[in-house]
């Protein structure tokens, strides 16, 4: 890739501190304190942690394309354009201009002898949602050992706490148990779990137990769909999720319901059962979540967006309805694979989608430093 799309050219601020967002007393004492000797072959030669500059990135790119060659072979439906270096050098140059909540990114890598065996990039986001926070997305970290991680984390989160940005969430590769159990070492534990199945065959069709139809939700459904819409805040907010998301009015749910069923983008199933609106699922195009983006994302996938059964018609099998329903609706729309994802808290949810053949991509891990 040509000088016009390096991070330098695109980030002007980048360019006059000449690193990201790293403030120079904590430079010199990371460049000072963070030098460390790993494992049995590695003794004599030390893994030192540095700010990332522009010179690393090719090596960058090349670890994590390495990294999403070894996730496809668990998860064969993630793009594989992310194992070609030059497509994981993009990813890495977009998270190095990002600012979505006014930070810079802040960026380490880990070096030994010549060469670069790691990095890691963390970046702000909205802190209404998130709190004071730092994120290492998909594209964010690679390493040559798993153990590195743990370096390169003690690095940059120094630098976090000091600034107060306490919360701290990471994305990794679900099938990576070594990199997982890093992350768990420092204290993460699991949040959210992004998952994947193959779309089924054309003979598929959903199961209807007795009782039980499915069809599209039209406008005189919106008052029964935001009862059930709020069923899903309603749940979180309780143990053990304790997601500490507010729970919306029926009136702002039937609000955001209307702009919904409006936009042909979105198609909204409903479940009856003996005749009562019990539950509902809503299906899209995986490019309209902004939450699976860059290497979780498939080139083309269908997406269990939503999906809710009111408490007392929960364990009748309503939820396996919505779900078979919108794979089949994905499979007819002509996306290879389907996508979904469900707080790992969520007992129902960690149970349910499983069990339609959803598997584990890229698990989210947060750790609050309270
Ligand atoms: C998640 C939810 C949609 C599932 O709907 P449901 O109607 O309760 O689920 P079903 O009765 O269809 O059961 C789904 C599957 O999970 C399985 N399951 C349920 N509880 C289980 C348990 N304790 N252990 C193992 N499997 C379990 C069921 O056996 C069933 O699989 P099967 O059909 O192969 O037997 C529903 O519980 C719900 O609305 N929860 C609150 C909102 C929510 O979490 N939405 C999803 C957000 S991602």
């Amino acid at each position: 890739m040509g000088h016009a799309t390096s991070p330098f050219a695109r980030n002007p601020s980048a360019v006059a501190r000449g690193l990201w967002g790293w403030p120079e007393d904590i430079l010199r004492r990371a460049a000072a304190s963070t030098v460390i000797g790993h494992g049995e072959h590695d003794q004599r030669m030390q893994l030192e942690i540095r700010p990332f500059d522009a010179s690393f990135i090719d090596d960058a790119a090349r670890l994590l394309a390495a990294r999403h060659r070894a996730h496809r072979t668990a998860s064969p439906g993630l793009d594989p354009a992310f194992e070609q270096a030059p497509r994981a050098r993009a990813e890495i140059e977009r998270l190095l201009r990002e600012e979505p909540a006014g930070e810079a990114a802040s960026a380490m890598v880990a070096v030994r002898g010549r060469a670069c065996v790691g990095y890691l990039i963390g970046i702000g986001r909205d802190p209404s949602i998130w709190r004071a926070n730092v994120w290492i997305e998909s594209a964010g970290h690679a390493v040559a050992e798993p153990e590195i991680v743990r370096d390169l984390y003690r690095a940059a989160a120094e630098t976090w706490v000091d600034s107060g940005r306490s919360h701290h969430y990471v994305l990794v590769p679900a099938s990576d148990r070594d990199l997982v159990d890093g992350w768990f070492r420092l204290g993460f534990g699991q949040q959210q779990v992004h998952a994947l199945r193959a779309a089924p065959p054309a003979s598929f069709t959903a199961h209807m137990p007795d009782g039980i139809r499915v069809r599209l939700a039209a406008r005189r459904d919106l008052a029964n769909l935001a009862h059930i819409d709020r069923a899903l805040p309603e749940h979180h907010a309780r143990s053990p999720v304790f997601s500490g998301v507010s729970v919306p009015s029926l009136a702002e749910t039937e609000a955001d319901l209307e702009g919904e069923l409006d936009d042909p983008r979105y198609v909204t199933f409903i479940v009856e059962h003996d005749g009562r609106a019990v539950g509902a699922a809503t299906a899209c195009s995986l490019e309209l979540s902004s939450s699976n983006n860059s290497l979780i994302r498939p080139g083309r996938a269908g997406f269990l967006g939503f999906a809710a059964v009111l408490p007392e018609a929960r364990g009748l099998g309503v939820g396996r309805v919505l779900g078979e329903t919108v794979i089949a609706w994905a499979r007819d729309a002509g996306y290879p694979w389907v996508a979904t994802d469900w707080r790992a808290t969520n007992l129902e949810a960690s149970r349910t989608w499983p069990r339609l053949g959803f598997e584990p991509t890229f698990l989210r891990l947060h750790r609050a430093i309270v």
